[in-house]
Parts: structure tokens; C-alpha cells; sequence
């Protein structure tokens, strides 16, 4: 049996989230933001669950793209979303920042759905289709899509990293996980090292053979290399043009007390993402007297996400803490040094956070690549505004002129925060003119036509 799509995206998510009985919204997180543009410039289907339990839906179309539903039980949704996926290779994949659990009927849940999306796509792909699997939740899709549809063409992206061997050899399920993603024609990953960690461990752990980035496998060949993701540059630097957005800035400068500087975090409220470091670092600077009070405002924007999973659960409790007992230290009647915002907003009002923030705070311990720090600086046509970028985001690799911090050091990452605060216009336009050159050059439309070129060719 087969279906009609000829492109084919197969994600975890699909791009929106059911808000209420009938609405829906855009999904959080940075698959979303890059592969929603893709799809909606190439007339695709995108295959998905909705982010509800217990939920059968038709096949519909929203904002310019097909969607296909793959519903999830409540148990599927703890056992194989909160657990498998991100409690257990969640952690593993980000340098074990947070103790992976292994549990045997984690595993059996996430076989189990791995199945059913590999299932819907052998239904939903029409002869020879073109089916771009998604993400670390679907590493198995590959090869069970393979032995169902013989005749796809198959290309796997990975958006988080890859971990080093040492890590990766933990997973009592490493070799069935490496033979899943080797269904695939072509597998990209975010960095080079992620590649090259992959095709070690197919060497290693399954005795196969690869010529460079070319694995052998059952007479086939799986190519496996970097892909470094991006967003849509052309889309935020035009939105940040419109007056609405320029003016809404500088109402947010004007509600936090117009102080000499704005420094910004936004994340998914994510224990990989540095969040706790960064306002530490922040926090020293007011109790040292380096920043005074009034001078910065500090406006962290934490989306929820994964609210079930326990990790998730601490690191909130540890947040809000903190941020209590920094504004308790620190705050005066009426205006307090941390703005924290748990909450999801509009790709407009993100927009003119980005034009309000003179620095920008990006300090994931570990991170596949981070959009954020490419949407701060695709806003910045003014050359204005400052990026403090972690070593340990996959956009390090590119961001080159972004001040480069290590968020395990706090005091390099208190230099680092001062430096940014009082740089000169002058550095601070030849620092940003350099990093939009990049992502101008190097947008999502890049990465989607450099995968799926490389994935043609195969
Ligand atoms: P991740 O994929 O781990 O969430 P990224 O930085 O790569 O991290 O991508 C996050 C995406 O989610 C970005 O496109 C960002 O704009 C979006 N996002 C983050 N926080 C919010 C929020 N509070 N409201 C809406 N979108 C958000
Ligand atoms: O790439 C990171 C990622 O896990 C995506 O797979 C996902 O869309 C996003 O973060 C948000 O996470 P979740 O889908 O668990 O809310």
C-alpha cells in the first residue's frame, strides 16, 4: 500500500499545538522554527503527533502545510516522549548534564511507537517519495520504514548532538539505535564531530566499514555528514523593519525603566540551556557593585516544556528561586533586576525583544545548534546589540564573533557580560556585521536545499 505525499517530513511534533478545542498554535522549540518555512516553500506533508493524549484526527491543512496526525496514548505519551525521549537520550545526547534513566519498558514504548510513525509514513508516501525523518524521538523510523518501503528515498536529520563514543556506549540499546538511523540514505547531523562520532561507533560497535563519510551496509551505502541548521534570515530581518515592531522595542525598554542596558535569555526552560549559570553570573555582578542597581535589566524569557519530566520539574523550583532571591537582594520598590516571563509569545514579540536586548544571553552547557542566537542577530539590521554565545552551542562553529563564554565559569562569563555591556558602537558593529553575513548567507532555505541535494545524490 502506498499513499500520494512525494515529500514527506516525519516529526515527533507536528508544527502546531492544540490550543483549546479548536485552535491550534505553532509548536516550541527549533525543528519547528526551521523546517516550517521549508515546508511551506515546497508543498510537502508533515507527519506528526499533536501534542495531546488520546487524540484521532483526519489529515488537515494549516498555515500553508498538510498535516498528517499520529495519535499517541497517555501511557505512549510518559513512556516513550517523557521517557525514552527525553529522559533518557535527552540527557545522554547533551553530555550527560542530567542522569539518563534506562529502563527496559521505556525502550519497549519507544519501539513501539517508532513503529507506528514508520507505519503511517509507509501509508502516507507515494512511490519513490522523498521522507525526511526528524530527531532523536525517531531513530528507529529509518530502517523499519526501509524493510516497509523499499523503494523511498530516506534521509535522516539528528537536531541535537551526537555524543562523543564514551557516552554513547552507555545505551543499553547503542547497537539497535545505531542499525535504526542506518536505514537511512543519508544521515546529518549539526557538526562534523557528530558525524564522525557516529561513524566510529558503526565501526566500533557494528564491525562495519566506511570510505570517509560513506558506511557500508548491506551492499548499500549510508552517508553520514554535517548539516549546521539555520533559520529564516529574510523573514525576521524584514519583520524588524515594520514600524510596529520597532515601536513595540522601545515601549519594552520604556516598561523596564528605560535602563542603560538590556540583557536577554530566551529558551525552552531546559537544563541544558545554562539558564541558571547565566543568572548567577548576573546576580554576582549586582552583589559586587560592578553593575548598579537600575543600570541592566535582565529579561528572561523560559518557555514550558516537558512539565511531567522530573528534571524539568527541579530545574523550575531552582529558577524561580534564584530569580526570588536576586530581585529579593537586589530590587527596589517598583523595579526589580530580573524580568522572568515562563511563557510562550508571538514571533513578533520575540522579534521586538530582540531590538530592545543590547546584549544577548545564550549560555546552553551543551546545545545542538541554537536558533535563538541566529534569530538575535538576523533582527539586528542596526548593528547594534551584543551576542554572548556559549563554546558549547553548535553556532559557536560559526558565530564566530559573538563573545565566546564557557557557562561552567562564571567569571569568565561576568567578563564576558561586561565586555558586551560596554563595547563601542564601533566594535559592536564590526562584530555583528560579521555574524550577519554568516546567517545571511547560511539561512534555512541553505540548509534544507544542501541536505536534500546531498540526499538526491545519494
Ligand atoms: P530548542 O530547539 O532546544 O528549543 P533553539 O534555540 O534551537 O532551541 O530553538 C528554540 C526556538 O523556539 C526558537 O525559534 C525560539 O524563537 C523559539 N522560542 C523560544 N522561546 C520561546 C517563547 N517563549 N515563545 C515563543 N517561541 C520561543
Ligand atoms: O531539537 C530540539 C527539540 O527537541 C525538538 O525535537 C523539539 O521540537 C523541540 O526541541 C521542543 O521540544 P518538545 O517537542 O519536547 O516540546
Amino acid at each position: 500500500m502506498h499513499g500520494t505525499s512525494s515529500f514527506l517530513i516525519v516529526a515527533n511534533r507536528l508544527p502546531v499545538d492544540r490550543v483549546g478545542e479548536k485552535e491550534w498554535r505553532r509548536s516550541p522549540g527549533g525543528l519547528v522554527t526551521a523546517i516550517a518555512p521549508v515546508m511551506q516553500r515546497r508543498n510537502g506533508a508533515w507527519l506528526g503527533w499533536t501534542g495531546a493524549a488520546e487524540e484521532e484526527l483526519k489529515p488537515f491543512d494549516d498555515d500553508g502545510m498538510h498535516l498528517i496526525p499520529v495519535p499517541m496514548s497517555a501511557l505512549e505519551v510518559e513512556l516513550y516522549y517523557e521517557g525514552f525521549s527525553n529522559a533518557t537520550l535527552w540527557p545522554l545526547y547533551h553530555d550527560v548534564v542530567a542522569a539518563p534513566v534506562y529502563s527496559r519498558v521505556l525502550w519497549d514504548a519507544y519501539r513501539a511507537v517508532n513503529d507506528r510513525f514508520a507505519r503511517a509514513a509507509a501509508d502516507a508516501a507515494a512511490p519513490g517519495a522523498v521522507v525526511w525523518v526528524q530527531d532523536y524521538q525517531l531513530q528507529l523510523v529509518p530502517a523499519m520504514l526501509r524493510r516497509l518501503r523499499p523503494d523511498l528515498k530516506i534521509g535522516f536529520f539528528l537536531h541535537i548532538p551526537f555524543p562523543p563514543a564514551e557516552l554513547f556506549w552507555q545505551l543499553p540499546w547503542r547497537n539497535e539505535i545505531l542499525e535504526g538511523l542506518l536505514g537511512a540514505d543519508l544521515v546529518g547531523f549539526q557538526r562534523p564531530g557528530g558525524a564522525s562520532n557516529f561513524i566510529r561507533l558503526c565501526r566500533r560497535l557494528l564491525g562495519l566499514q566506511n570510505h570517509r563519510n560513506e558506511i557500508l551496509v548491506d551492499g548499500r551505502t549510508v552517508r553520514a555528514d554535517a548539516f549546521p541548521i539555520s533559520v529564516d534570515f529574510g523573514e525576521l530581518d524584514q519583520m524588524v523593519r515594520e514600524p510596529r515592531i520597532q515601536a513595540r522595542a522601545k515601549e519594552i525598554r520604556a516598561e523596564l525603566g528605560d535602563p542603560e542596558h538590556v540583557l536577554l535569555g530566551v529558551d525552552r526552560l531546559d537544563y541544558t540551556k545554562g539558564i541558571g549559570q547565566r543568572l548567577k553570573a548576573f546576580g554576582e555582578l549586582l552583589g559586587d557593585g560592578t553593575v548598579k542597581p537600575g543600570e541592566a535589566a535582565f529579561v528572561q524569557v523560559a518557555t514550558p516544556t516537558r512539565e511531567r519530566v522530573a528534571e524539568y520539574i527541579r530545574l523550575r523550583n531552582d529558577i524561580e528561586l534564584k530569580v526570588g532571591r536576586i530581585n529579593g537582594e537586589h530590587g527596589m520598590l517598583g523595579s526589580q533586576p530580573i524580568t522572568y516571563l515562563h511563557q510562550s509569545y508571538s514571533k513578533a514579540e520575540l522579534a521586538a525583544l530582540y531590538c530592545a536586548a543590547d546584549v544577548m544571553v545564550v549560555t546552553p552547557l551543551r546545545d545542538g545548534m541554537n536558533l535563538v542566537a541566529k534569530e538575535y542577530v538576523s533582527c539586528r539590521h542596526d548593528l547594534r546589540g551584543a551576542l554572548v554565545l556559549s563554546e558549547f552551542a553548535g553556532a559557536a562553529d560559526e558565530l564566530r564573533q559573538a563573545f565566546l563564554v564557557n557557562p561552567y565559569d562564571i567569571e569568565g562569563m561576568k567578563r564576558a557580560m561586561i565586555a558586551a555591556m560596554r563595547a563601542t558602537p564601533h566594535e559592536l558593529g564590526r562584530r555583528m556585521r560579521s555574524l550577519r553575513r554568516r546567517v545571511a548567507t547560511h539561512n534555512v532555505d541553505k540548509w534544507a536545499s544542501d541536505f536534500l541535494t546531498a540526499l538526491d545524490a545519494h
